[in-house]
């Protein structure tokens, strides 16, 4: 089976190229990237398939490297196979898949389940990722010589921090060994102390309890100073305060090896989302302030912030709707629309589009020491096109496949949008109202 990607601009950080290429690929692998139109000695004729992808772009399949699947445990959330069709939905041909479900991937039962289970959906790559502790309880090491050799790509047990300084030390000794990354979700549980929005003006008005940024940036600062200690690399995740960029700059400007994440909603979104007890702009960490957003856009701008991530967290409507603000779980889906939110980041000027692409596609595959996120020839054939002028309504509920439908975008209009996903011999075709 041939496919031929024609004359679409092609961004492809991984060779450093943006430009007019074609693209053939043949039983799922890239054969022929063309810089210069032509496809030298390539016997056109009888493709199996031609794609004019004119006026598009042509990216490879994005990684993000923070999805919550929700499988085993919590389907009525999503299932492997509805959030691995989200993420193609999105532009991702791999998501990496948090370990907080029931039970915990703590152990490589569960890590063969999920990728068993991924392999025979076959929608985008799922690569597990480890807990740190047994149970998520912060007290006792998981497994991770096992774990990896099941096919963890990381550890972490975000959606909750790992409270304890003396057991992240033992989890960065021991991923030092195994080359593992440690991805941290920076939080300090006694500073934080169940606030359920930022802590400020703000929610003293609203009479919730705030969770002030100092909880993030204290917990970033103790990973990375972990990891100097220990030479275990640390992964900060969700990074949402200007606090939390400053102590990461500081420290690459060491040169620590530390990596950091952000998410589409913590430079779209300030905690002003949460007005009127919007549960669907509660996630943790909380969105923050308007100089924190432009602190996160100076971070991804100078190269603090290496990564966008969507931390999809999908609940059911029934949490998110039915219940009060403070007890409703924190979370957004965010596969189906990163891509169109990160791409306000061009038009604003903050990046280009390459160092965009490069956000979502090389940068989470270097700090995974992943395959992936290139059209290199000889790998594997996952791509995006798509269409950066293309005006979209979200409507959650109507077109989004994956079965969490909470988001704080709904409604709103995104410029960009994924038209096809290819994934190996696989291509799909949205409808886009
Ligand atoms: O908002 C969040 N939701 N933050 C996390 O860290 C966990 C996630 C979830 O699992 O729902």
């Amino acid at each position: 089976m041939r496919i031929l990607i024609t004359g679409g601009r092609v961004i492809d950080p991984s060779q450093e190229f943006a430009g007019r290429a074609d693209i053939l690929m043949e039983d799922g692998l890239i054969k022929t990237f063309a810089r210069d139109k032509k496809l030298k000695g390539e016997d056109l004729s009888g493709q199996d398939r031609i794609i004019d992808a004119g006026g598009m772009w042509v990216i490879p399949g994005l990684i993000d490297m923070h999805t919550h699947l929700r499988e085993p445990g919590y389907e009525n959330k999503e299932t492997i196979r509805t959030g691995s069709l989200a993420a193609l939905h999105g532009g991702f041909t791999t998501v990496c898949a948090m370990p907080n479900t029931n039970p915990v991937n703590d152990n490589p039962g569960v890590t063969e389940f999920i990728l068993k289970k991924a392999r025979a959906e076959g929608n985008a790559r799922v690569l597990p990722i480890g807990a740190v502790t047994k149970g998520q309880t912060g007290e006792e090491l998981a497994p991770f010589y096992m774990m990896r050799e099941a096919g963890c790509v990381a550890f972490s047990d975000d959606g909750r921090p790992v409270a304890n300084p003396i057991i992240m030390r033992r989890a960065l000794e021991y991923a030092r060994g195994l080359d593992a990354l440690i991805i941290s979700h920076a939080e300090d549980p006694l500073l934080s102390d169940g606030g359920v929005m930022n802590e400020g003006l703000l929610s003293v008005t609203m009479g919730l309890k705030g969770s002030p940024s100092i909880a993030e940036e204290v917990m970033i600062y103790r990973d990375i100073a972990l990891s100097e200690l220990t030479g275990g690399r640390v992964h900060i995740a969700h990074v949402s305060t200007m606090g939390g960029v400053r102590v990461i700059r500081q420290a690459k400007e060491r040169g620590v090896n530390v990596t950091a994440e952000t998410c589409p909603h913590y430079f779209s979104l300030t905690e002003e989302a949460v007005s009127g007890f919007n549960t669907h702009a509660r996630v943790n960490p909380p969105l923050r302030t308007h100089k924190d957003v432009e602190a996160i856009k100076e971070g991804l701008k100078d190269g603090t912030i290496d990564i966008i991530a969507t931390d999809h967290a999908p609940h059911s409507r029934a949490e998110k709707i039915s219940r009060q603000f403070d007890d409703a779980p924190p979370g957004i889906s965010g596969l189906e629309t990163a891509l169109p939110l990160s791409l306000a980041l061009v038009e604003l000027g903050v990046l280009s589009e390459m160092e965009l692409i490069r956000k979502l596609t090389q940068n989470p595959a270097k700090a995974l020491r992943i395959d992936g996120g290139t059209l290199r020839e000889g790998m594997s054939a996952e791509l995006a096109i798509v269409d950066p002028q293309r005006r979209c309504v979200v409507e959650a509920g109507e077109n989004f496949i994956s079965l969490g439908k909470n988001t704080p975008f709904d409604g709103m209009e995104l410029k960009g949008a994924v038209i096809k996903t290819i994934f190996r011999e696989k291509v799909m075709e949205w409808q886009r109202a």
